[in-house]
């Protein structure tokens, strides 16, 4: 026995590890890269006798801060953050988007799925770019799809800026001097030349870029009530600018070879993607009748110049009303469940984060509909692990990480 304990060495796990489901997902890590471990009774401290590929697993894991006195790539990713958000480094705090996944459970969910670096990944709700984010740091391509414009811009934004990022600090100091020399201290007038100035650019990432910072200037607008538009606009563009200038030096310190992004606003129900073509799903998709996504970024539908009861009719979740809402919605997550069975090879993962929502005062079975429809379809229920949800309490309290593996 003591023999044994001497054998084992600390690995250390992130103190900012909580939760049980992030223990679960921490342990099934672990599990992928095949490294037998032991746990404390206090679920705090892990050793490991030796880890098979050491460089590998430093690279990849999302709850290990260091493995054998040598620090996890993961640590250097997390300290690149000037939030206050201990989630929300490099560019995943672009746009304040409800809704929002954890990152670092995306990375150990494509651990798990065990993707390999130059695979592809899809998110066919790909929201904020969450998913699209991680996979990029991890060398993993990803293919991410959203009904919206206001998700298709920010997932760019956080992915494809680094590209540019020279660009982008150019076309800052001239949009400056150029809003510099307006007079006028109309608000209205001002928020029409910053949206002038934006669309005369020709590059599309450095475009985008600033459509964001525009986009986030409007969310200050209306939820904190910022009064300076234009003050906002350049204050934000700024933020994004080191943030995106952080992720460059990260690639470049730690020799990163970032995965390729392809983000598209399109439709799930019909995707324009190849059958058999992808390497692993991971996506939450809209939660039944528990968020509006339409009415949280009313302003930033509104300033792209979207009429918001038309784009209603597409969007999943929002369209219809009673329980007409509920049927649509379980019609369309059908639709969408074939169409990523059809895209997805045969022996991969698909991980759908779900939850049941309540409905006058009535539980909606999203979850067990979901499994049931992937059951249907030849896939293999894995794991299934409760996630508790902060935030929407009235609605919600948990949701579930179900883990499909395709068999047939
Ligand atoms: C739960 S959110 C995804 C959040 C994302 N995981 C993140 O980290 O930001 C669901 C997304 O589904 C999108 N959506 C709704 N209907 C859609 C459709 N028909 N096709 C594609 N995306 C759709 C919404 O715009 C919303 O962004």
């Amino acid at each position: 026995m003591s023999e044994n304990k001497s054998n084992f060495k600390n690995i250390e796990l992130f103190w900012n590890v909580q939760f049980i489901y992030e223990l679960v997902l921490a342990q099934l890590e672990l599990q992928s890269f095949d490294i037998d471990y032991k746990v404390s009774e206090d679920f705090r401290n892990f050793s490991v006798k030796e880890i098979p590929n050491l460089e590998h697993f430093l690279s990849r894991t999302a709850y290990f801060g260091s493995a054998l006195s040598k620090s996890s790539l993961y640590k250097s990713i997390t300290s690149k953050n000037i939030t206050r958000s201990i989630n929300q480094y490099l560019t995943h705090w672009f746009y304040p988007y409800k809704g929002k996944f954890h990152p670092q459970m995306i990375r150990a969910l494509i651990n798990y799925m065990r993707v390999k670096e130059g695979e592809t990944i899809l998110d066919p709700f790909i929201g904020s770019g969450t998913t699209a984010l991680e996979a990029q740091l991890l060398g993993i391509n990803c293919i991410g799809v959203d009904i919206s414009e206001v998700c298709s811009l920010i997932s760019q934004a956080k992915t494809m800026s680094i590209g540019s990022i020279e660009d982008i600090i150019y076309h800052h100091t001239e949009i400056e001097g150029k809003l510099g020399k307006i007079q006028s201290n109309q608000e209205e007038e001002i928020i029409t030349k910053i949206s002038q100035i934006i669309n005369s650019i020709e590059e599309p990432e450095v475009r985008n870029f600033f459509k964001v910072s525009e986009l986030i200037a409007h969310s200050d607008k209306m939820r904190r009530k910022k009064k300076d538009f234009r003050k906002s606009f350049l204050k934000n563009s700024a933020k994004m600018i080191t943030s995106v200038s952080d992720y460059a030096d990260l690639q470049e310190e730690h020799n990163l070879k970032l995965g390729k992004v392809d983000i598209y606003q399109g439709d799930s129900r019909e995707l324009k993607l190849d059958s058999n073509s992808i390497d692993g799903i991971v996506s939450s998709p809209p939660y039944s009748i528990a968020l509006d996504y339409i009415e949280n970024d009313k302003h930033a539908h509104s300033a792209l110049g979207h009429d918001i009861d038309v784009i209603r009719n597409d969007f999943i979740g929002v369209r219809g009303k009673g329980k007409d809402k509920i049927s649509s919605y379980n019609e369309d997550m059908e639709k969408i469940y074939l169409e990523m069975d059809r895209v997805l090879k045969k022996g991969k993962y698909c991980v759908i984060i779900i939850g049941n929502a309540r409905f006058n005062n009535e539980e909606i079975k999203t979850v067990e509909m979901t499994i049931n429809q992937f059951k249907k379809i030849g896939y293999k229920l894995e794991k299934n692990i409760d996630k508790i949800i902060f935030g929407l309490y009235n609605i919600m309290q948990k949701e579930n990480i179900l883990i499909f593996k395709k068999e047939s």
